[in-house]
């Protein structure tokens, strides 16, 4: 035999040096969820190991990720049932707890970025992305909304916006509202192909933002479908998204790598709540090893072609690194 592979792997340090993927705690996003009040540290139970917190709580656990080498954060608010109505309008109300937590942080860690996401399902009774009226979700009045949303969160000090709406022609819409404002450093890191999917599951117990009636399907996108991705970044590329991102990630390794391919600017991948959870599901049991398994699929998507990855796995996986 001329050749034998196995001699390129026959020692950790042979391996190291020809491994083609690397991972470290700069290329993670740590979605977290945030809840009003004082002393709260709620676990979510679909989702454990991940919790409600309010602002004074949340504090700490930022400073302790900083440490880690994890600074960027997707903030999501849980929002009380009675602040919820059809316009969502508490999105941008000038009492917004949410708001004001993205100050704080951003007062308290400057280097850290903060990331928040445009839809209004959080906000809104009828837990769906866009305006509903007769059953149908409405997209063209969806977008003053979205924008008031975003609008809000720039005056907060947001770094990133994440529209995870998937109405047609909201990035260009929110690009141009915020220039218009004078943000026209607030980056938009799109939800790009993001499917209609069963894996959201948890975020959505995390959030109570689950669809009141119907299903997200006239919008997000068909899971069978490869080329619809390509329109959709093409229309965020064209409307000027500074990313793309594909979500959920692990059933969707392919699209990673199809935009990584097609577009110039960089593609990042959610490893959303359904994915996670069944990785603390089975590691629970003891039915596989949590550490490796978090590794594999973190490398998975950087292999892919991600160049970031929102995972809940993040502080976790910081602190394997740092042990390793
Ligand atoms: C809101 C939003 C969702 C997620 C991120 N932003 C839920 C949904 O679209 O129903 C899901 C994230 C996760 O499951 O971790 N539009």
């Amino acid at each position: 035999m001329n050749i034998r592979p196995r001699r390129n792997r026959k020692s950790a340090t042979i391996r190291q040096m020809v491994e083609e993927t690397q991972i470290s705690a700069a290329h993670l996003i740590y979605p977290i969820f945030l809840k009003d009040g004082h002393g709260i540290k709620e676990e979510v139970l679909s989702l454990p190991n991940n919790f409600r917190w309010s602002i004074d709580k949340l504090l700490p656990e930022i400073e302790a990720c900083m440490e880690l080498g994890v600074k960027t954060f997707d903030v999501f608010p849980a929002v009380d049932d009675a602040l919820k109505d059809q316009m969502a309008s508490y999105s941008w109300a000038s009492d917004n707890f949410y708001l004001k937590a993205i100050q704080q942080i951003k007062d308290r860690f400057p280097e850290a970025v903060v990331m928040s996401d445009v839809a209004m399902d959080p906000y809104s009774s009828d837990g769906h992305d866009g305006l509903v009226r007769d059953g149908q979700i409405i997209n063209d009045e969806t977008l003053p909304i979205l924008a008031n949303m975003a609008l809000a969160q720039a005056q907060a000090g947001v770094d990133i916006i994440g529209p995870s709406d998937m109405m047609d022609g909201r990035v260009g819409y929110l690009r141009s509202e915020l220039d218009a404002a004078g943000f026209t450093d607030v980056s938009i890191m799109s939800y790009t192909a993001k499917y209609a999917s069963a894996f959201y599951g948890p975020f959505r117990d995390a959030l109570n933002s689950a669809p009141k009636s119907g299903d997200k399907k006239t919008y997000q996108m068909n899971p069978a479908n490869k080329r619809e991705a390509l329109l959709e970044a093409q229309l965020d590329f064209d409307e000027g998204a500074d990313m793309l991102m594909v979500k959920p990630a692990l059933c969707y390794l392919d699209i990673i790598t199809l935009l990584k391919e097609n577009f110039p600017i960089p593609v990042t991948a959610y490893n959303v709540s359904g994915e996670c959870a069944m990785v603390y599901a089975a590691a629970k049991n003891g039915w596989l090893d949590y550490d490796r398994a978090v590794h594999e699929m973190l490398i998975s998507m950087r292999r892919a072609g991600a160049d970031a990855i929102l995972t809940y796995f993040a502080k976790d996986f910081a602190q394997q690194i740092k042990n390793a």
